[in-house]
């Protein structure tokens, strides 16, 4: 049988380079980009912006920063740019750091244009100066950084008094999955949590914070659902897969799985859900 697109994607992403012993599952770590597609995890990113879930965190982001046309606007970890264009369509100076040549090779092809800059860097190294930034947000990568309250120190540093930062972050405890034996998927959320840096980032993110000597202006989260289509792809898929290759379940442990979460989808009583958390605050 052919693989769905979703399938496709996870292979192209994720199973060939682990293959090539270079880039693991929901990893976009530095380590792993040398040798990572950036087009599949361009793909990866458009998938993942597609979720409601993640549309209402962004919303919510933006209006609380709440930014204003000739401020200076930063992104860490931009990806794809696509928050970098949003606020140079406002009218900002708008600067996306992010250390993935390629994507950002992908987002200068995606949004060309002298309002935008996309530079090389990282979360606990920004290329700016002290008190130089008015607008930053932070979004699913403090997951990725080994000492992310060194990256959240970083980035109130170059905030300017009364800067305003937004972090978004997942927290893969969180990661629910029905029906499923009980101790299969702890391996497997063990595996898929062991595959991150910060895998309790979500949680942690109003610690970084007010850490940095930052005032909380706001806080909410937002649940991913996947719909029941993709209990035979998307995710769930590739954490069988991921769990499988890593060892921490059999292959008949991951077929079983597979099997189990199709069938349920079929009577439409599939469930897997992971939350996303967001947090704003100020610099006094
Ligand atoms: C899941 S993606 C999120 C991308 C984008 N923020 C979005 O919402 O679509 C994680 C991003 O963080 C970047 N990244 C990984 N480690 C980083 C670090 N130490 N500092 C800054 N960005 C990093 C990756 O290259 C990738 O673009």
């Amino acid at each position: 049988m052919n693989p769905s697109p979703t399938e496709a994607w996870a292979h192209r992403c994720f199973v060939v380079p682990m293959e090539r012993a270079t880039i693991q599952v929901g990893s976009f770590t530095r380590a792993g980009e040398a040798h990572s597609d950036a087009a599949g995890l361009a793909f990866v990113l458009d998938q993942m912006a597609q979720r409601p879930a993640v549309q209402t965190l962004k919303a919510w982001a933006a209006e609380q920063l709440a930014p204003i046309t000739g401020e200076t606007a930063v992104d860490v970890g931009s990806g794809t740019g696509e928050e970098v264009a949003a606020f140079a369509e406002l009218g900002l100076r708008a600067i996306g750091v992010e250390p993935s040549a390629g994507l950002r090779a992908e987002a200068v092809r995606r949004w060309p244009g002298s309002r935008l800059q996309f530079v090389d860097g990282v979360a606990d190294r920004l290329p700016f100066a002290d008190d130089s930034v008015d607008v930053l947000r932070c979004e699913r990568v403090l997951q990725h950084v080994e000492d992310p309250a060194g990256a959240v120190r970083e980035m109130a540093r170059v905030l300017r008094p009364g800067g305003r930062i937004v972090l978004i972050d997942t927290d893969w405890q969180t990661l629910l999955v029905h029906p499923a034996d009980p101790d299969v998927l702890r391996r497997m959320v063990d595996a898929v949590r062991s595959q991150s840096a910060t895998p309790h980032s979500g949680r942690q993110l109003r610690e970084q914070l007010v850490g940095a000597g930052l005032e909380i202006t706001g806080e909410t989260a937002a649940t991913s659902l996947d719909p029941q289509a993709d209990a035979r792809q998307g995710f769930a898929s590739l954490m069988r897969v991921q769990a499988q290759q890593s060892g921490a379940i059999t292959a008949a442990e991951g077929e079983a799985f597979a099997t189990r979460i199709a069938e349920a989808a079929d009577r439409g009583a599939f469930h897997l859900s992971l939350t996303m958390y967001a947090v704003s605050a100020v610099k006094a």
